[in-house]
């Protein structure tokens, strides 16, 4: 069998302007809650990675008509035939998003079964905050194998308080209540962009959602919802990814769409490393300029607006380069420093301490065979191969294909020497 690898070679500075495309992160939820309709939807600015055609998959397993432009990135999505509820372990344990269609399809029919989710190995990426929401909106779980099945006579409202602002536990939660009855009341719950996206979306539906402090999101149910059109919102991690390959090279990037009023702790910290940023107006659009001596930075992932746990990978390539120790603590997942080891093999010097990565600045890294162990790290690896000595070969490409609809397209055409190869 062929195996398929991303060759990337050192590249002089990454230059140009380039446009970004919907957000990985908001069209999976927001294709799941077009369950909750009954009719034609359609979203545009579809970012179209392999988890939407997954996502695509699933959705027609369960008896949606979905027409797909992947030249005009639109989606179609008819849901007026869903004929069943039940998704099994082909799909379930390629993407962990296939879990927030449990939401969606308790509340519209009263039942769904689901293989237990995969996705990213980061770490145990339990579902308990979600199902404990469940049981307490009165819905029966029961686990038999690696099948959950969850059955509702009558679900009810209810005030579920998150231990921690879980975005998945956020979006699947309101995506039960917005067809429940009465007021369900989420506290402690994630206020990041995608899922204020998914928020604008079952408006448009006709639910009843409010939002206020502390980070409580109220949902009133209604008796049915209406098919929607939408434009997914541009893709933040792909605008961070972008700037920092720029960055890393020593180059010049412009991005129109990126929305920087939702990237202020990272851009602040590309600022704190000396890079110049400049800023469209109406906190939409922005470019950089690189430094050609980074300084280290230090950061911790945390819920938005922290610093997002999608960007420390690819900022830690940046900071491999820069002059000083760098500290990049990882406090969202528990395993999510695996392209520590990848970085090494080209000459980073990083040491690990528990989820805490120490990042010593060198002169240069040298091209290797490295393995994308999850998303991000596959974007971390491909920016560390444009700057690094000789050429890189990564492997694990198809989590490259899963988070991002052309990234090595963008990096060729600003410059950077990075193709998709099969042996
Ligand atoms: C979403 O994952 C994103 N995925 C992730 O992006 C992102 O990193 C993450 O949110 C945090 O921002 C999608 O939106 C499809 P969480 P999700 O529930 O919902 C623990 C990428 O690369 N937890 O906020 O799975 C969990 O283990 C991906 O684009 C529980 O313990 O993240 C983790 O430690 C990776 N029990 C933490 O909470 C639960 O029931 C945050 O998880 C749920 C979560």
């Amino acid at each position: 069998m062929s195996t398929e690898y991303v060759l990337i070679e050192q590249s002089s500075p990454l230059k140009g302007t380039v446009s970004l495309t919907g957000a990985k992160n908001a069209v999976s939820p927001i294709m799941a809650s077009l369950l909750l309709t009954s009719g034609k939807n359609k979203l545009t600015n579809v970012p179209f990675s392999d988890d939407v055609r997954l996502m695509i998959k699933l959705l027609e397993s369960l008896g949606a008509e979905v027409k797909a432009d992947e030249s005009l990135h639109t989606l179609e999505i008819d849901t007026s035939h869903i004929k069943s509820q039940s998704i099994g372990p082909d799909i379930m344990k390629k993407m962990r998003a296939s879990i927030l269609v449990m939401g969606p399809l308790l509340a519209r029919f009263g039942f769904v079964e689901v293989a237990l989710p995969g996705g990213c190995v980061l770490g145990a990426r339990p579902i308990d905050y979600h199902l404990k929401a469940f049981a307490k909106m009165g819905v029966k779980i029961e686990a038999k194998g690696e099948y959950l099945t969850a059955s509702a006579q009558k679900m009810h409202p209810t005030h579920c308080v998150l231990e921690y602002p879980s975005v998945g536990a956020t979006e699947n939660i309101m995506m039960a209540a917005v067809l429940t009855p009465g007021t369900t009341r989420i506290t402690n719950a994630a206020f990041e962009p995608e899922v204020l996206d998914l928020i604008e979306v079952l408006k448009k539906m006709g639910a009843h959602i409010a939002t206020f402090p502390p980070a409580t999101i109220e949902i009133e149910g209604v008796t049915t919802l209406q098919p929607v059109e939408h434009h997914i919102m541009y893709d933040r991690l792909e605008a961070g990814s972008l700037l920092l390959a720029a960055a890393i090279t020593g180059g010049e990037i412009h991005l129109p769409e990126a929305p920087a009023a939702s990237m202020d702790v990272f851009l602040a910290k590309l600022e704190e490393m000396g890079h110049q940023l400049s800023y469209g107006d109406k906190g939409t659009g922005v470019a950089l300029k690189a430094t050609d001596s980074p300084k280290a930075v230090s950061f911790r992932t945390m819920p938005y607006p922290g610093f997002p746990t999608d960007l420390q990978a690819p900022m830690m390539a940046a900071l491999c380069l820069a002059s000083g120790k760098s500290f990049v603590d990882e406090t969202v997942f528990e395993n999510r420093l695996m392209h520590v080891r990848e970085l090494q093999k080209m000459g980073a010097q990083i040491e690990m301490h528990g989820h805490t990565a120490t990042i010593m600045g060198v002169d240069k890294l040298f091209g290797a065979a490295v393995i994308a162990p999850d998303i991000r790290a596959s974007c971390a690896l491909i920016l560390a191969g444009l700057v690094a000595e000789g050429q890189t070969t990564m492997t694990g490409t198809h989590h490259l294909k899963r988070g991002y609809a052309g990234l090595l397209e963008k990096l060729q055409a600003l410059g950077g020497k990075a193709q998709l190869l099969h042996e």
